[in-house]
């Protein structure tokens, strides 16, 4: 498992065992709130635009969308390979697969997603060639928490800089300068190379947004 022990979090609640739900992952609740708070404006500005998380793993991050999509059309796109990462993490990710079995931990994303009614599209390729499928300047949110090395999150970014729309956000994890540093050139560069100013959750700085003008 990734080294994160500050914000990895561990198997839930007795009750949340017995439901079946498994939202091990690196989300703080903080941070959770941020999140739904960015996908709730961008469905205020264009309640037809499409919300894309780029790697789910067991879908924690994605979970915290539920309460507010619940009950509604498709509008999230989920995106990850479930096939590591070329960032320093990989062989963690591909460890629990091996120890779980392969296709569990995408496995238990689906069962999350049923379990919390969490309405849903996937699409189960890299990142950068899931973007090639988007339509340009169709999403209201695009979230990045896949690759963390600096040239997978700069290609990240410009796969996905043109599927975001006027107003809309490109966001994402792990803004941590001593811990990313590779992630948070790539952000700070491509924000310089834009003009754009990298803002950081108030109560969730290690999430990061750019907003498209
Ligand atoms: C840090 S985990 C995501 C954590 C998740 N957001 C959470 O809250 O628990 C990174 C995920 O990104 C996926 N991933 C890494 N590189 C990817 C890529 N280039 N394309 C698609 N998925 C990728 C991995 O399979 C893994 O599930």
């Amino acid at each position: 498992m990734r080294s994160d022990a500050r914000t990895a979090r561990e198997p839930g609640s007795p009750a949340e065992r017995a439901s079946g739900l498994d939202l091990r992952g690196w989300f703080s609740d903080a941070e959770g709130a941020w999140y739904r708070a960015q996908a709730s404006a961008a469905l205020a500005r264009d309640a037809r635009c499409t919300l894309v998380e780029v790697g789910c793993w067991r879908g924690r991050s994605t979970s915290f969308l539920a309460p507010i999509l619940r009950g509604g059309p498709r509008r999230l796109l989920c995106v990850d390979h479930w096939a590591g990462s070329s960032d320093p993490w990989s062989d963690a990710y591909l460890a629990v697969e091996a120890a779980e079995g392969q296709g569990s931990v995408r496995a238990a994303f689906e069962r999350n997603m049923a379990l919390l009614q969490v309405p849903h599209r996937l699409l189960e390729l890299p990142s950068v060639a899931a973007a090639e499928r988007v339509a340009d300047a169709s999403c209201g949110l695009v979230f990045l928490d896949a690759s963390h090395d600096g040239d997978a999150v700069a290609a990240d970014l410009r796969a996905w800089w043109p599927k975001v729309q006027p107003g809309g956000v490109l966001a994402g994890h792990d803004y941590e300068p001593a811990k990313h540093a590779g992630l948070v050139r790539a952000v700070s560069e491509f924000a310089a190379a834009h003009g754009l100013r990298v803002d950081r959750g108030p109560e969730a700085p290690r999430c990061w947004a750019l907003t498209r003008r």
